[in-house]
């Protein structure tokens, strides 16, 4: 067994991104170089992401992009394993430009080439990061996803909880647009609420107590943007107040339903198996929504674990390593695989150990 070096590329959303990642045969991985360039000034002014725009942006300047990440690592295409690109979900016109791009690379130089599902990569960047190997409880949030998941292995995901409306990410960019802040609106929240008092206002905390661990957002969207209305014109200190009270009512509401999934876990994996809770996507870049979850882990007996704020966001580390995990299991795929806009996760999803 030989270290696998292994291009990643991601196009799915509104960042461009290449980075190479070293795996150990014992499991151990390295970064030897992640970049990535954001969109965010050509889609500002449209106030949200343009697929069209992300499209067309990632075909300017993916190879150049490739080009650096290779040379960052001081590796050339011949020092290769295998390359992987994100091939859903996501907007199509992205994952083409990824797929195609990744797909000729890999022709070039007779590599083989994975498919990368993009919360795959999101749910395993700890095994990259942290070293965390499953199984694990993952509370998967991020832009278009809010999801718990049983991570029994690569490639075997048990979905417990979902949203019904709204995603987390996107609950924050309505709320962030609401108080009159720009894109990217998660951070935006974040900073503006490290200001504000979160007692000011009473905002519902969604699902609590619910049997099941789904998620809501969309009656809290309607409540911010009722308290917003009333207010308006909003002072400095009004949309501080607002957004306070927006995180603390997503904390609780995420830390209620995280709780509901970890009694389930517990009951679904092999009593001797370490509990083990990991948050992980784009929002859980968040820092209070990270200390939450801290503190409810370690009242239940689960250790807690979340990649570094820099890997939470989109970028290509998760998904080179992705494709390593996946090339360790003896899983490629051909050059006709599919770019696939939506893509369950939890599809080969096998009975849980000991169910
Ligand atoms: O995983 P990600 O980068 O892209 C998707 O796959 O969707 O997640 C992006 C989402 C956006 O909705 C963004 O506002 C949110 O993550 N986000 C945050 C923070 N940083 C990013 N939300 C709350 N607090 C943050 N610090
Ligand atoms: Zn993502």
């Amino acid at each position: 067994d030989r270290p696998s070096l292994v291009l990643g590329i991601e196009t799915s959303c509104d960042e461009t991104a290449a980075a190479v990642v070293l795996r150990e045969p014992d499991g151990a991985g390295r970064i030897l170089s992640s970049i990535v360039r954001t969109q965010w000034e050509q889609h500002r002014p449209f106030g949200g992401v343009v697929p069209e725009i992300a499209a067309r942006a990632h075909v300017e300047c993916l190879d150049l992009i490739v080009r650096d990440a290779l040379r960052e690592a001081d590796a050339g295409l011949d020092d290769l394993t295998a390359v992987a690109a994100t091939t859903g979900p996501g907007l199509i016109g992205g994952l083409i430009v990824g797929a195609i791009t990744g797909k000729a690379l890999a022709l070039a130089r007779g590599l083989p080439f994975i498919a990368v599902h993009h919360l795959e990569a999101h749910a395993l960047t700890v095994g990259l990061t942290e070293g965390v190997r499953p199984p694990y409880l993952l509370l998967l949030v991020s832009g278009g996803h809010t999801q718990l998941l049983i991570v029994h292995g690569v490639g075997v995901y048990e979905r417990l909880g979902t949203t019904i409306d709204d995603a987390l990410g996107e609950a924050f960019d309505k709320t962030a647009k609401l108080l009159g802040l720009g894109l990217p609106g998660g951070p935006a929240v974040e900073k503006l609420a490290q200001r504000g008092d979160p007692r000011r206002f009473d905002l519902p905390r969604p699902m609590l107590g619910r049997e099941e661990p789904h998620f809501s957002f969309a009656g809290l969207k309607t409540a911010v943007r009722r308290t917003a209305e009333k207010l308006t014109p909003l002072s400095e200190q009004d949309a501080a107040d607002i957004a306070a009270s927006f995180q603390a009512a997503v904390a609780a509401s995420v830390a209620d339903r995280c709780a509901r999934a970890m009694e389930l876990t517990v009951a679904r994996l092999d009593p001797l198996a370490p509990r083990r809770f990991v948050v992980a996507g784009g929002v859980a870049a968040n820092t209070q929504l990270r200390a939450a979850l801290s503190e409810l882990a370690a009242a239940r007996g689960f250790s807690f674990h979340a990649p570094p704020v820099s890997l939470c966001g989109d970028n290509a580390a998760m998904i080179a390593w992705a494709g390593a995990e996946r090339l360790a299991e003896g899983l490629t795929d051909q050059l006709d695989a599919k770019v696939r806009p939506r893509w369950p996760l939890d599809l080969n999803a096998a009975p849980a150990i000991g169910a």
